[in-house]
């Protein structure tokens, strides 16, 4: 070689994000007013040749293929030469007497992994976008935010600067609120990104929390030098590492915070498989990847990771199950997913959480694109109910959703089964925490009950979606961003456990190895044969409209109401009543007033104008000043 490898890998890598940065000037707005071709417009002159939609997207696209093949050169060159100095300080940022904050970027090979992934998913769904978002009046906005957020995440995973880490950390969530509210005219787009916002921020605080205490604890944030620091377990350590779970429990929706991710799927389909299941909603499960080496001594932590994974894994699969909406559906499999994740974090196991991030990224990916599909034949039909017999007029998207759901439910040699069942096997050869495996297990059947229940209501009942429907199944840039992404879901399992990430070794035995492939076959007959038999019974009686797992749990009743509730009562108790309307006003402005007029009433009663009271007043006052001359001549 002539060049150090790392020289490479950070010059392919940092040329890559400047050309995405780029391209977003590539998308005007030529609705804009202020807009006129001749104009020089953010510095780029708008051309012909880089209207998105006049030339047929082929310019953006070869970009972002051309892109999407060049990130594979850095990540093998790691790959394969496993380069040490991979901590790439661009510029200093800013310094103080003691402490320097420089724009450091860290391209090791978890980060160029997840590159590759982000830039080809991103390259799939841009396309598809073509195709979904043709009818909208302002598409180059929209492109152009997708290309933003994608910049922000790659801020989020590539930097080695907790200061630069938060840039993107806000980035991806503020992205998020605009592109869920993107068809603001809707009432629940704009609901929904609210609450992804709030919920957001209280990840957010946990956070700060995490910065706070790495500047007190470590005197720096610079992540691979706080992560390398063998600091003692103190209280204020954990206490980071509390911080650090609250904050990837916001951005991944864990148990608690989730609600906002089943919500965000009001915004546009290509933002669901975007931001809510390939890429944002890793960042959470990506960063605690990252400072991994912070908890690698703390059970206390893992098991809590454990317990919030398995819970979040099996509230997200039992909620599934009993959805109608099939991107509510897909959703909550991304919620339970992102439980698992978590699951594998608690087992102390971070590359195997993120190579379940990289395989999950394509197969759901795929699947929102899908169901995107099917929703846009349909004319906007979103209730599996209505659906049946797909097959016959979308034979291409039909297949991508046996696919990935079987990718899903982890069935042999696609990609789900290499990541999920490295989880489960992982957690079997280590009993430690009995309830949160079995919790994972438990979410592991499920899954495979939904997946088949997707299938069921899309394929094998009598077709129910009218003649005419809107099918454009030949729109190459829908059945090219598809195929992809099924391929990536054939082989993406296979090519990261064989070339990229070394899986660590584990001995258990037969039955124990295969039994998550056992319980997920148990599940998919199970359901099959159940959905089987109950086809012929009025959908009315199966579904009672009002059950525990409908209605998720009724989390969302008792957070968002009885909570409200709670805070309106208490406030309306304890401030209003008794403190602003108690005590200020008794003892201050009323108090005083009540006080002065009853003194003064007082006073009046005296005046009686009786001449005897008078007098005895008279004599009572005279006696009392002889009294006390009395007194004091005497003490002299
Ligand atoms: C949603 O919010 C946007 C901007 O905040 C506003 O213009 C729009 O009217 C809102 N839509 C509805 C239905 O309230």
């Amino acid at each position: 070689m002539f060049l150090p490898t790392y020289l490479i890998i950070s010059t392919i890598n940092a040329s890559i994000i400047i050309i995405l940065f780029m391209s977003i000037f590539f998308f005007q707005n030529q609705n804009n007013p202020n807009f006129s071709p001749n104009n020089l417009s953010l510095g780029v002159s708008f051309n012909q040749a880089f209207n998105t939609f006049n030339n047929n997207n082929s310019y953006f696209m070869s970009i972002l293929k051309a892109l999407a093949f060049a990130s594979l050169i850095p990540l093998f060159l790691n790959v394969l030469t496993n380069p040490t100095n991979i901590n790439i300080a661009f510029s200093n940022w800013f310094t103080e007497a003691s402490f320097s904050i420089s724009t450091q970027f860290l391209f090791d090979l978890k980060f160029n992994l997840f590159f590759s992934i982000a830039l080809f998913v991103s390259w799939s769904i841009l396309e598809f976008s073509f195709y979904y978002m043709s009818s909208d009046p302002t598409p180059n906005n929209f492109f152009r935010l997708l290309i933003i957020f994608l910049l922000n995440m790659i801020i989020l995973t590539s930097t080695n600067n907790i200061f630069l880490l938060f840039i993107g950390w806000e980035g991806v969530g503020f992205l998020s609120f605009l592109l869920i509210s993107w068809w603001t005219t809707r009432a629940n787009a704009n609901n929904s990104a609210i609450q992804a916002v709030i919920y957001n921020r209280i990840g957010d605080a946990g956070m700060l929390v995490f910065f706070s205490l790495s500047l007190t604890l470590f005197n720096s944030w610079n992540l691979s030098e706080i992560t390398s620091i063998n600091n003692s377990i103190s209280f204020l350590h954990f206490l980071l590492l509390v911080g650090a779970l609250i904050a990837a429990t916001g951005k991944s929706a864990q148990f608690g915070l989730h609600p906002r991710l089943p919500a965000a799927m009001e915004g546009p389909t290509p933002v669901s498989a975007l931001l809510h299941s390939s890429t944002m909603v890793v960042a959470g499960i990506f960063f605690l990847v990252r400072i991994s080496p912070l908890y690698e001594n703390i059970p206390t932590f893992n098991s809590w990771c454990l317990i919030l994974g398995s819970l979040t894994a099996i509230f997200a699969a039992t909620t599934a199950i009993s959805q109608h909406d099939i991107k509510k559906i897909i959703a909550y499999s991304t919620t339970s997913q992102l439980g698992l994740m978590m699951v594998s974090i608690g087992l102390n196991q971070p590359n195997i959480a993120l190579f379940h991030i990289c395989t999950h990224a394509f197969l759901k990916a795929m699947l929102f694109l899908s169901s995107g599909s099917i929703i846009h034949s349909l004319n906007d039909e979103q209730d599996i109910r209505k659906m049946g017999g797909l097959h016959f007029i979308l034979p291409n998207t039909s297949a991508c959703i046996i696919l990935g759901s079987l990718a899903l439910s982890g069935i042999p040699f696609l990609a789900g089964f290499y990541s999920k069942d490295l989880i489960l096997e992982i957690s079997l050869s280590n009993l430690s925490n009995l309830l949160g495996i079995t919790l994972s297990f438990l979410a592991t059947l499920l899954t495979s009950v939904y997946s088949i229940r997707i299938v069921y209501f899309c394929f094998f009942k009598t077709p129910t979606f009218s003649p005419l429907s809107p099918t454009s199944e030949e729109d190459p840039n829908l059945s090219n961003s598809l195929n992809r992404l099924a391929f990536g879901t054939i082989i993406a399992g296979w090519f990261i456990s064989s070339f990229i990430l070394t899986n660590p070794h584990i001995t258990i035995s037969f039955v124990l190895k295969n039994l998550a492939l056992f319980i997920t076959i148990l599940g998919l007959a199970f359901s099959a044969s159940m959905l089987l038999s109950l086809s012929n019974t009025p959908l009315t009686s199966l579904y009672s409209p009002n059950t525990f797992t409908s209605n998720q749990w009724f989390f969302e009743n008792l957070s968002h109401s009885f909570l409200l509730l709670l805070s309106f009562t208490s406030s309306l108790a304890l401030s209003t009543r008794n403190l602003d309307r108690g005590w200020t006003e008794n003892l201050g402005p009323q108090g005083i007033g009540h006080f002065s007029f009853s003194l003064a009433q007082k006073y009046q009663d005296s005046q009686s104008a009786y001449i005897k009271q008078y007098l005895v007043f008279s004599i009572l006052s005279f006696m009392l000043i002889f009294l006390i001359s009395l007194l004091y001549n005497s003490s002299k």
